[in-house]
């Protein structure tokens, strides 16, 4: 199909950070949106990483029905057992939750820095997040462009991340000895992934670094466990370095678009202490296993590929 200029759709596209971020007015999600559209959308998306839209009253149906027409959506998550009734692909976010599961305030299931689900062996392509409650202050997400981080390294430290396979998988927040501990750990999701993949859209590389996921088993193949933290501290203050980030300020109806492929993010833990809720609505399109620069397929160790419909 032939590229429609933004401005002929009443887009309008305005970067918002230097490396990362964009945000799009001009679009009601409520309507049905023209294939037209949802190409410039999904085109401002592989450029920008994160596309954020804002005052956009819509609910989980809208939202599926939006997240359809870039992709399949899977259910909220391979570990969730209460999406919200008649939606199993919404992921809530929500701190009320958190607090009463971990007995602990916090506004977001993770505070490091990951990409969603790499623990699977095909994360999710792309995440949709909406906000519906927030704090008056505080609970901003960031995100990093992992392509920036890639091709600002040296060429001799991406040549040799290039060759690295980290191990990715699933750590649950839920307490030990807890059924759902129990349950995620008999289900655990383990995989092998290139640190360096290629967009199989944009052809990009992208430092493929998931600090929440692999974090715990601080394993890059080929290297002691000594070595490989050595090797993945490198690499995660690489890939989240300040100047390939974007600061998102969240308000009810902001809308938050990420390449899962190309981007990490960060739930800023600030107000998990102030005692204000925070309820946002994720869902996810189902993602291709990752590919390294030579070819080689990411390696499933545990749990099944996370497919949508
Ligand atoms: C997420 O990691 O998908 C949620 C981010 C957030 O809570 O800001």
């Amino acid at each position: 199909m032939t590229a429609v200029p933004a401005s002929r759709l009443g887009l309008d596209i305005v970067p918002v950070a230097g490396y990362i971020g964009a945000e799009i007015t001009g679009v009601d999600l409520r309507e049905d949106l023209d294939d037209a559209t949802v190409a410039e959308i999904r085109r401002a998306l592989h450029e920008y990483k994160v596309v954020f839209f804002r005052e956009q009253r819509i609910g989980h149906a809208e939202q599926v029905a939006f997240a359809r027409r870039f992709g399949k959506v899977t259910p909220a998550h391979p570990h969730e057992e209460n999406p919200p009734e008649g939606f199993p692909e919404i992921l809530p976010i929500d701190s009320r939750r958190y607090e009463k599961n971990l007995g602990r305030p916090r506004t977001s299931y993770d505070h490091s820095w990951h990409t969603d689900v790499t623990a699977l062996v095909n994360p999710p392509a792309a995440s949709i997040l909406r906000a519906d409650i927030l704090p008056p202050y505080g609970g901003d997400t960031a995100w990093t462009n992992l392509v920036a981080a890639y091709e600002n390294l040296p060429k001799e430290l991406r040549d040799f991340a290039d060759t690295l396979d980290i191990k990715h998988q699933f750590q649950t927040r839920a307490t030990t000895g807890s059924q759902r501990a129990r349950k995620v750990e008999e289900a655990n999701l383990v995989a092998y992934h290139p640190a360096v993949r290629v967009h199989p859209v944009t052809g990009e590389r992208a430092l493929f670094v998931s600090p929440g996921f692999t974090r715990g088993a601080r394993e890059i193949r080929g290297f002691s466990p000594d070595q490989s933290e050595r090797l993945l501290q490198l690499l995660w203050s690489e890939a989240t370095r300040t100047e390939y980030t974007v600061r998102f300020r969240w308000a009810p109806g902001s809308i938050a678009f990420w390449d899962n492929r190309a981007t990490a993010h960060l739930a800023i833990a600030d107000a998990g202490h102030l005692g204000h809720d925070r309820v946002l609505y994720r869902v996810t399109l189902e993602g291709d296993v990752p590919r390294g620069v030579d070819g080689r397929e990411s390696e499933r160790v545990s749990g099944q590929p996370f497919l949508g419909a």
